[in-house]
């Protein structure tokens, strides 16, 4: 049997599915991925310098206009045919839970409804200093960063930094519904980035199969029950035809 029918056995009979998602998800709308050595969005920058909350002290417009530009990119782009298989599976199979490492809200966009986002989302600005403001939607004032309307320190971008922990909440439900689904769909991740990349060796663990979409090679693929190598926007509408 090839993989992808063993893929498409597997989702067809599951009844509780988290499809697990990361960068490789929405290249296709557009949006490069983190580790493509030649296109990735790091490739050009330091790390250091972007993603952590010392590079956001040390140069803070520079940061906050990185991101803006990274906002203005994802507002470009759309939802691509695999976002909107997955928000199809959905319907097929109610109470199905996309755990994604993206920041880019393109499953929300494409009707995906219950999605925990590990790694923030870049739409949303928290207060630097911690004072509680969480925000979608803020006013862009002449001030890069502009300032928390509480306490009026910088405003940055409520994603999850290199050094920085998981939201709580969002770990511990991505990590309860790992250890209770019966099948994991992992659909473009390098899974290299913990603890995120805990999740489909806990949900094998547990007993569920797990299948990987992914035009590379991943450490989940030893555990996987299938693994069908192309493209998410090219593999997912066929696995989900149900
Ligand atoms: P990576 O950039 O590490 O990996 C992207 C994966 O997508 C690779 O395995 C590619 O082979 C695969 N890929 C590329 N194109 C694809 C396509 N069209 N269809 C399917 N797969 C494709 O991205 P992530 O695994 O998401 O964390 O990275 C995890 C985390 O590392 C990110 O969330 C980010 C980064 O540090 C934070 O920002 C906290």
């Amino acid at each position: 049997m090839t993989a992808e029918r063993r893929a498409r056995e597997l989702i067809a009979k599951a009844a509780r599915i988290v499809v697990f998602t990361g960068a490789g998800v929405s290249a296709e709308s557009g949006i490069p991925t983190f580790r493509d050595a030649l296109t990735g969005l790091w490739a050009n920058y330091d790390p250091e310098q972007l993603a952590t909350e010392q590079g956001f002290r040390a140069n803070p417009s520079l940061v906050w206009d990185w991101y803006a530009e990274r906002r203005r990119r994802i507002a470009d782009v759309q939802p691509n045919a695999a976002h909107h298989a997955i928000a199809r599976l959905e319907r097929a199979k109610p109470g199905l839970l996309v755990v994604t490492q993206n920041v880019d809200g393109l499953h929300q966009r494409a009707g995906s409804t219950d999605v925990i986002e590990l790694h923030g989302n870049i739409l949303r600005v928290k207060c630097l200093e911690g004072c509680g403001v969480v925000q979608q939607g803020w006013q862009d004032d002449e001030r890069s960063p502009p300032r928390c309307p509480r306490c009026g320190a910088p405003l940055r971008p409520d994603v999850v930094w290199f050094g920085e922990y998981l939201p709580e909440s969002a770990l511990l439900r991505a990590q309860q519904a790992a250890a209770d689904c019966d099948l994991m769909l992992v659909v473009g991740t390098s899974a290299l980035v913990y603890p995120a990349a805990e999740l489909p060796f806990a949900a094998a663990r547990a007993g569920a199969a797990v299948i990987t979409v992914n035009p590379e090679p991943t450490p989940v693929d030893e555990i996987a029950a299938a693994r069908v190598p192309g493209k998410a926007a090219e593999v997912l509408p066929r696995l989900t035809a149900l």
